[in-house]
């Protein structure tokens, strides 16, 4: 499937990533159901409007959703995509494996969160080396299609781990570009990044400074890049600011400039969306299974190594063991919704927080009280329900770029919501003064935060929920895309 609006050689901004702004779903009858994916960069792109003839390049509509469009063979019309221009790649498959479940989401993702636990993991061989030739195909695809879709001098913004070597290939195509990366996910430190094999640790920075920019979602990601190109790339230099934070790399001659660009939540559509009859609705829904006078905490993640849910289980069951008087006076919704169940590693972690789940209510359960309830079907009104009458948010990743939903539930919340927020996450830098900090790995550290936020008096919670909605919403979608095309253009 590869289409397009606008004439090749003529967008003057191009966007690319490999997860487009359609998500399809396959309906019971076989017929293809097109929605608006979700995330902030959908939302931002839709700030500057069809009329700035911005072009999407992707490889991926939806989970799952390749294949299906796939099946039906059927090409993106305008309708399907909200008048945004599309060009989706048609990379053949095994190459989109290799380079998707392989080296992005196996190696990269796991390298920039930290994931790697020994003995197993990781090590580098001829499949990783097989996979890491698909990895350059698939972005090799990636630049020719920006290269013809871009006009001079186009505004280029490439995104995420998955397109690691698009700058460095689309800037020997195109000189003329400006061409700006945006990572979503952490960047690893130098001793961490430095666990992949040493030409490949060295091609991922050298594609990435092929760029004018490389920005990111927080201070810290950009002092890692910048301290990585350091301490792998021979003669790299860092240039600083006046406050002595990395303002940009230079390298054989070129300077590409590091930016910070907080995303944050989209204020205007969450609360519309947060008060349509479907929401009010599982509000009641949520009231009756859970009882009038039980305490809620909430987790809403994608089943994710990285947001650390079996080790969230655990701090609550900590704190039924602790604190005996919770028991039967508080539950917890834990929506975990599958995410690349391609992977066994995925896999393997969702029958690991199933198992879990179970345990807790088999120790603590009674005839009239479950512990907790985990859901794995992904519903996004049921989950702005639970933001709106959660008494408390658990955020404990083990490391995150952002972490949206520390940003959504204080937006949404009807009464206020106490948030437990892992200072691992990226939104620490922004909601650290008002959530409960919690060190990620600490079960214990854990378990007292959620107990302190279970006490927490309501007029402060109140209190501390209004400045982080307002910390929350300090960088619209919008602006923040908006910015970043500012930004290339200086
Ligand atoms: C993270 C990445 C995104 C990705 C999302 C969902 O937020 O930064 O690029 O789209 O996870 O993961 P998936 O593999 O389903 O696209």
């Amino acid at each position: 499937v590869e289409h397009t609006h606008t004439a090749p050689g003529t967008a003057p901004i191009v966007v690319a990533s490999n997860r487009g702004p359609v998500s399809y779903r396959l309906g019971e009858d076989g017929t293809l159901h097109a929605g608006r994916g979700g995330g902030g960069l959908v939302s931002g792109l839709s700030a500057i409007g069809p009329d700035a003839g911005a072009v999407w390049v992707c490889a991926a509509l939806g989970e799952g959703d390749r294949l299906a469009a796939r099946r039906a063979g059927r090409r993106l019309d305008a309708a399907d995509t909200g008048d945004q221009p599309v060009r989706m790649l048609d990379i053949p498959s095994a190459t989109f494996a290799a380079a998707y479940n392989g080296v992005a989401n196996s190696v990269l993702w796991f390298l920039h969160h930290m994931l790697w636990q020994t003995p197993l993991e990781p090590s580098f061989d001829s499949g990783f080396r097989e996979q890491w030739a698909q990895y350059e195909a698939y972005n090799t695809a990636f630049a020719d299609a920006v290269a013809e879709e871009a006009a001079e001098g186009a505004g280029v913004l490439v995104q995420d781990y998955h397109l690691t070597l698009v700058p460095g290939l689309l800037r020997a195509r195109r000189p003329d570009l400006r061409i700006g990366h945006f990572s979503h996910t952490p960047w690893a430190p130098p001793d961490y990044y430095r666990l992949l094999p040493d030409d490949i640790a060295e091609q991922v920075l050298r594609g990435m400074l092929g760029g004018d920019r490389a920005a990111f979602l927080t201070r810290r990601w950009a002092e890692s890049f910048a301290a990585c190109c350091a301490s792998v790339l021979p003669g790299a230099e860092i240039l600083p600011e006046e406050d002595g934070t990395a303002a940009a790399v230079r390298f054989e001659g070129r300077t590409t400039r590091l930016g910070v660009h907080g995303l944050g939540a989209d204020a205007e559509f969450l609360r519309a969306r947060a008060h349509r009859p479907d929401v009010e609705e599982w509000i009641g829904r949520l009231r009756e299974q859970i009882g009038p006078d039980r305490s809620i905490v909430l987790r809403v993640d994608r089943t994710e190594l990285s947001k650390n849910i079996v080790r969230g289980l655990h701090a609550y069951r900590r704190l039924l063991e602790d604190h005996p008087q919770w028991r039967g006076r508080v539950v917890h919704l834990a929506f975990a919704y599958p995410s690349r169940q391609d992977l066994k590693v995925y896999r393997d972690y969702t029958d690991e927080v199933q198992r879990v789940a179970q345990e807790i209510n088999a120790t603590f359960g009674t005839d009239s009280w479950q512990p907790v309830s985990l859901q794995v079907k992904d519903d996004f009104a049921r989950s702005l329900a639970a933001y709106r009458i959660a008494d408390v948010a658990l955020v404990n990743p083990i490391r995150d770029g952002m972490n949206l939903v520390a940003k959504e539930v204080p937006l949404v919340s009807d009464r206020g919501c106490a948030l437990v927020l892992s200072r691992e996450a990226g939104a620490a830098a922004e909601l650290g003064d008002d959530a409960l900090v919690v060190n990620p790995y600490d079960v214990e550290a854990t378990a007292r935060a959620l107990h302190m936020a279970l006490l927490m008096d309501p007029a402060e919670r109140a209190e501390r929920t209004k400045r982080l909605s307002s910390a929350a919403t300090a960088l619209p979608p919008a602006r923040w895309f908006t910015d970043q095309l500012a930004a290339l253009r200086r």
